[in-house]
């Protein structure tokens, strides 16, 4: 096997002056000073039903960048037809060919795609450029090249032969069509959710977040230009209750690649459960889904990291990274210190349009989200137990803009400890110094979710007690960094319990999920 040996895609700095800034801007400028009317796409043809919702970005909730089209039962149906229809020639396509689509997906993105998808993903989601660049460029830059790699190394896996005896394993695409759900916070995960399933000999049928459609049509785009063939890969717009039920009622469905909320993947999984009688084959279920992610600091950590890890790890996209840190555990004697550096950089993150690029923060995806955030932060407001040090101010009149607001909270089960909020709110709990050991069982013990968590210390007994005690409360687990910012084959990602079933995203384990092997005996 030989193919090209992924490297990371460097990422930008768009620097004041630099050519990608301007690029950026004027693609920006470009976009949302038009309209587009966005189809769906089915059979390689773009389909329009002519019942459309408008799109706006989260920032200037009035102004209208277009419209996309929603789906009737029919065009579910149309999409899952042609998906099987495509999949024998598909399936059957030599790797090689399958690879090169995808790579060249990659390039199309690194170089004359750059400045669209992340000035989309800008307009979509609201994300600053820098965030958009890691995410909507590099990440899914590196998902398609890595993904090639990861391909290879599962075929070139093969069992032991003798002379008498040839085995071997053919990794057949799953029977049937495939079905990705993809979330609204990453341009790079509802890029790659469809195509690693594709790329390994799947057909499939993608249902993209209804607020991040805008980006989504720049992901289309490339998958076209690549080469992509008609019917491979389907999307499809609207109600996700009856384009979901659609899907799961057929007997060829076979596999599901889903990212966002906890209570929607186990409905679905109950869904195929109920139905699993009427499938050809069983299902392959992959979730990646909520977090309650957390920071705990050891007395020996230093002051101004601890507060760093907290501002990145909490507000960095406002919060709406399934890897966000949310809760965090600070010793007594540090918390003066980490208090004041946590308000100093607070003061620095300007909140505004992400078309102004001094912006660190920009709006929250929507009302509902903006809503929701605003009565837990009331809340804190009044209760006895919890303390607003920063932020704490909202306005919803041209964006959803959310200041990042900090709690501290005397009580380790306060409401914003243990649930999930998926916004620019963190809330602290300072324990006495020398309880490490109990806070860690608190850790722990307190949520439901366990996907990513930190432990900042200079004492390498302490990283090593909490690296035991805290086993199983993340899939990914940093040592004196931030708990985001994977990146695809260095932090493969992915959580356990509530948070999914760990499937690592930019990894072979994921694709392998995506395979059915045949072993053949040939006998001498
Ligand atoms: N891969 C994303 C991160 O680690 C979710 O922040």
């Amino acid at each position: 096997f030989n193919v090209p040996i992924a490297v990371n895609e460097p990422v930008k700095s768009y620097a004041p002056g630099s050519p990608e800034r301007e690029e950026v801007l004027k693609a920006y400028k470009e976009m949302f000073n038009s309209t587009v009317d966005v189809p769906m796409y089915i059979n390689g043809k773009d389909v329009k039903t002519g019942n459309t919702r408008t799109m706006s970005p989260p920032h200037d909730h009035q102004h209208i960048v277009g419209t996309y089209h929603l789906a009737e039962k029919e065009h579910v149906e149309e999409a899952i037809s042609t998906a099987l229809e495509a999949r024998e020639k598909w399936a059957a396509m030599p790797w090689e060919q399958r690879a090169g689509i995808f790579l060249k997906a990659a390039e199309l993105i690194a170089g004359p795609y750059r400045a669209k998808i992340n000035a989309a993903t800008m307009i979509a989601q609201s994300k600053n450029i820098y965030q958009a660049e890691i995410d909507a460029a590099c990440e899914l830059i590196d998902f398609l090249r890595y993904n090639v790699q990861f391909m290879s190394d599962i075929y070139m896996d093969q069992p032991e032969s003798t002379s008498d005896a040839w085995n071997r394993v053919e990794y057949r695409p799953l029977e049937g069509f495939t079905y990705a759900v993809t979330p609204f916070n990453f341009t790079a995960i509802a890029g790659n959710l469809p195509s690693c399933m594709a790329l390994m000999g799947n057909v499939v049928v993608w249902k993209p977040s209804n607020n991040q459609i805008f980006s989504a049509k720049v992901i289309m785009d490339v998958f076209k230009e690549a080469g992509v063939p008609d019917g491979v890969i389907n999307v499809v717009f609207g109600n996700p209750g009856m384009i979901t039920d659609t899907i799961l009622a057929n007997p060829h469905f076979s596999g599901l690649h889903y990212t966002g909320s906890t209570p929607v993947f186990q409905s679905l999984w109950k869904q195929i459960g109920n139905n699993i009688e009427n499938y050809k084959t069983y299902p392959r279920i992959v979730g990646e889904t909520g977090g309650k992610d957390f920071i705990v600091a050891h007395k020996s950590a230093v002051a101004k990291q601890v507060a760093t890890a907290i501002t990145r790890g909490a507000f960095e996209f406002q919060g709406q990274k399934c890897s966000a840190a949310s809760r965090a555990y600070v010793p007594s004697n540090l918390w003066e210190d980490v208090k004041k550096f946590v308000i100093e950089d607070l003061k620095t993150f300007k909140m505004g349009s992400p078309e102004d690029m001094g912006n660190f923060i920009t709006a929250v995806i929507n009302e509902g989200s903006f809503d929701k955030l605003a009565k837990y932060i009331d809340t804190a407001k009044t209760d006895k137990d919890a303390e607003i040090i920063a932020g704490g101010n909202y306005d919803k009149s041209k964006g959803y803009f959310i200041e990042p607001t900090v709690i501290v909270t005397t009580n380790p089960k306060y409401t914003t400890m243990v649930e999930e909020l998926f916004g620019p709110v963190m809330t602290i709990y300072v324990y006495d110094e020398n309880d490490f050991s109990e806070t860690l069982k608190l850790v722990d013990g307190t949520s439901e979710y366990a996907l990513t968590g930190a432990i900042l210390s200079s004492c390498r007994y302490a990283v090593e007690e909490a690296t035991k005690a805290l086993q199983n409360s993340a899939g990914n687990f940093y040592i004196n960094d931030k708990p985001t910012g994977a990146v695809v084959g260095q932090q493969p990602f992915g959580g356990a319990r509530a948070s999914g079933t760990n499937d690592k995203a930019g990894s072979s384990q994921n694709l392998l999920r995506w395979v059915s092997p045949r072993l053949i005996k040939e006998t001498f």
